[in-house]
């Protein structure tokens, strides 16, 4: 089994920088400024967002932690033995290591993360939990496609895993993408086992539930989101005063969905290296959308990415669902 190395971690970094000046400078001219949510991840961003996770007001995580838990074993009897495990997104090492050890004896465990940093810290937890297990990570932004390795073993159950509901992140095209991909990720090349995934959702509900998980009485997703304006800041040259914005999020009915919006104070001027962009009061950048979904609507997006919901489960209060999907025939 193969690991990157340091100088192929270093040269996704450098990619990644482009990437993210591009996305900048391209977000910040639209007439309404948008900036994908990916962004808000650098060491700082995903440090915070583990502090969300533990937030009272933020329920997604522990409901789909009681979720694994409760239903651990049925879970692991869906994703049958000796599988090999392909999750997106690591980093939650809490509910991995639920559902790692509810599964009978995975044959491999694939970690991909966009955040290299933050990959290579959660498989070291890991590696000390789950000594016998092999562990391949894959330092990639999972919103573009990129190939499974092909030196994996065959004739093994594959299963993808994508829990947190960042799903609900992704627009429903991209959604669909994102679904393609991981199902031809989950095809073994013998076709002995039809592809599998695991996909958690937050569900519709009342936005006096959902409004104050996404804007929390102790800061820490203000904090979250503004870091982002850092971040340019540091990576990009940029002179955003962050005392001259500030958080919000609000509910857009029409799409299901809580936005995350950076709002500017006052009018305004910010350079990001050499681009200058100008700010009216009360105008803002988009840099989050998070989808709420009802199982009807999920599996009609899990269609259209070549999959069916072939069972799910839930907490008590419906809040949250993980589907369990298997391969159109
Ligand atoms: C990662 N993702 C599922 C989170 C969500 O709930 O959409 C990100 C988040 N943004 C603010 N709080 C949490």
């Amino acid at each position: 089994m193969s690991f990157p190395s340091t100088a192929q971690i270093a040269f996704a970094m450098d990619a990644q920088t482009s990437a993210f000046e591009a996305d900048v400078l391209n977000g910040l001219a639209q007439p309404v400024k948008t900036l994908p949510s990916r962004w808000l991840y650098d060491d700082i961003g995903s440090a915070l967002f583990e502090q969300i996770t533990a937030l009272p007001e933020y329920y997604p995580t522990r409901t789909e932690t009681a979720i694994l838990k409760e239903h651990a074993a049925s879970l692991a009897a869906f994703c049958g033995q000796q599988s090999i495990i392909v999750e997106y997104g690591a980093g939650a090492i809490v509910k991995t290591g639920i559902l790692l050890d509810a599964l009978q004896e995975p044959s491999l465990y694939i970690p991909v993360d966009i955040a290299g940093d933050f990959l290579a810290q959660s498989i070291q937890q890991l590696r000390s939990s789950f000594q016998r297990l092999d562990i391949l990570p894959i330092a990639a932004d999972f919103t573009q496609h990129f190939p499974m390795p092909t030196e994996l073993p065959e004739g093994l159950q594959r299963v993808g895993v994508f829990l947190g509901s960042t799903i609900g992140n992704l627009n429903k095209d991209e959604a669909v993408k994102f679904l393609n991909m991981a199902r031809q990720h989950a095809q073994s090349r013998t076709g002995a086992f039809p592809g599998k995934a695991l996909i958690g959702i937050d569900l519709v509900k009342s936005i006096d539930i959902l409004l104050p998980a996404y804007d929390d009485a102790a800061g820490i997703t203000a904090a979250f989101n503004l870091n982002l304006l850092t971040r340019i800041n540091r990576e990009l040259d940029g002179t955003f005063d962050l005392s001259g914005f500030r958080h919000e999020a609000r509910w857009n009915e029409t799409e299901s969905a809580i936005e995350m919006h950076i709002v500017s104070e006052t009018n305004q001027r910010v350079s990001v290296g050499r681009k200058e962009f100008t700010f009216a009061k009360g105008e803002s950048i988009q840099t989050e959308s998070s989808r709420k979904y009802t199982l009807e609507q999920f599996a009609d997006i899990a269609r259209r990415g070549g999959w069916e919901i072939a069972g799910s489960w839930t907490d008590r209060d419906h809040l949250f669902a993980v589907a369990g999907l298997v391969e159109a025939k």
